[in-house]
């Protein structure tokens, strides 16, 4: 093999994607496996994207195609021809795309298309919403994949129901589970986010909201906003929301401004926001990934979504599906106020990464060096 030519190229461009492919990035680093990172640039701005690269102790990404914020189609197509132009050169073993992100489509379209395996992170997650362009993303990157690591039975099902080859699905559990276990300790240890926003634990609602369909709509963004403030006077508590660069831009476009209630702060780091959320007493949000960890801390959580691709959470009563409507909001995050029970984690063992690697090392061969073998 030529040097120059890695065993493994991670495409990733978002907050998420380096947050559930760090712990990949960190086994193939344990292994001695060589890799790549190709960053599409889809998120730029620092609070998205550089500050999880330094406090995750990510290596720097090989490439950034710099592609930035535009259309659908534009920012996809752009994305597919930068990360061709480079795989055609290194020629990976096998290319790992994570999630459901304009930069996952784009990394599985343009692998599907030259003879490279292509290993899909968290595949079988499906909202049944084609509204979403994440679920375009998810249904397509999943059909062109030839490795579906899926995070539960669940999904497995859903992908077998659209009748994916059951020996291409490998249930591994969701990377998320390894990125919490690694860093929740270090949170604690490390974050002074709650003095610094002088907030007490128990004694907060956190709220994330930055999804399309919420915050692009003036009509939903506005019940949300209402409903969130409704529910948190009510209670006497303070609402802190690390606020999306695309919410804030979308509150100024509409000429919405926050009610004094809510907090808004700058998008956290992966550590901070943690405590947040370890520290919340209730969490709302329209994030996936939120909802997860959420249910994996054991922090109750409403969804301000009409739909979830993450059912699991519903299931073990971690979470329940509010929509934006404020008297449903209230309804809801009052029932959720009042858990104080313990539910089962759905996704995993906190063992993704490692399951993941070792099936593509057997089905692939990887290069894994011989004392890592004989572990
Ligand atoms: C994208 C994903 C979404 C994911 C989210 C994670 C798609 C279709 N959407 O949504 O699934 O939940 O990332 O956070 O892939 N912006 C900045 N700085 C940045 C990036 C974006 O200011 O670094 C602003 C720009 O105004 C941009 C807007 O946010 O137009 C939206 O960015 P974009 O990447 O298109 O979508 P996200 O909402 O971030
Ligand atoms: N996150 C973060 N800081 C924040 C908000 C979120 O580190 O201020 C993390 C969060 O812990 C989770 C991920 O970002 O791991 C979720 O990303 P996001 O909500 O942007 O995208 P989604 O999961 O909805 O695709």
């Amino acid at each position: 093999m030529d040097d120059s030519q890695p065993e493994v190229t991670f495409v990733l461009g978002t907050r998420p994607e380096i947050i559930k492919l760090s712990p990949l990035i960190r086994e193939c680093e344990r292994r001695n496996l060589s890799f790549s990172i190709i960053h599409t640039g889809q998120h730029y701005s620092d609070s998205l994207d550089e500050v999880f690269f330094s406090r995750l102790d990510l290596p720097d990404p090989d490439h950034n195609l710099q592609v930035g914020s535009k259309s659908q189609g534009q920012q996809t197509g752009e994305m597919i021809i930068g990360i061709e132009r480079i795989l055609t050169e290194e020629r990976p073993d096998v290319v790992l795309v994570q999630g459901d992100t304009n930069s996952v489509l784009a990394g599985g379209i343009a692998t599907s298309k030259l003879d490279i395996a292509l290993g899909h992170v968290e595949a079988g997650l499906r909202s049944f919403d084609r509204q979403m362009p994440e679920e375009i993303n998810r249904v397509v990157t999943d059909h062109v994949a030839d490795y579906l690591f899926a995070p539960t039975e669940n999904s497995r099902e859903y992908l077998q129901t659209e009748n994916v080859p059951n020996n291409q699905i490998y249930v591994t559990g969701n990377t998320i589970v390894d990125a919490v276990a690694e860093h929740t300790e270090l949170a604690d240890e490390k974050s002074t986010v709650l003095s610094d926003l002088e907030l007490t634990a128990g004694e907060f609602v956190l709220l994330t909201a930055h999804r399309a369909e919420n915050v692009d709509d003036e009509a939903r963004f506005a019940d949300l906003l209402e409903g969130v403030t409704r529910f948190a006077k009510q209670h006497n508590l303070p609402v802190v929301y690390p606020i999306h660069p695309r919410a804030e831009n979308r509150l100024e476009a509409f000429g919405l401004s926050v009610p004094n209630w809510i907090r808004c702060v700058e998008p956290q780091g992966f550590l901070d926001f943690l405590k947040l959320e370890q520290s919340a007493r209730l969490i709302l949000t329209d994030s996936g990934g939120v909802q997860e960890e959420a249910c994996i801390l054991g922090t109750p959580c409403v969804t301000l979504r009409e739909n979830t691709e993450r059912p699991e959470t519903i299931d073990v009563e971690a979470n329940r599906l509010a929509g934006t409507d404020p008297d449903s909001i209230v309804s809801h995050a009052s029932a959720m106020y009042r858990r104080n029970d313990i539910w089962k984690n759905p996704f995993g063992d906190g063992d993704a990464a490692v399951q993941i690697l070792e099936t593509l090392d057997s089905e692939l061969d990887l290069e894994t060096p011989r004392e890592v073998n004989q572990l």
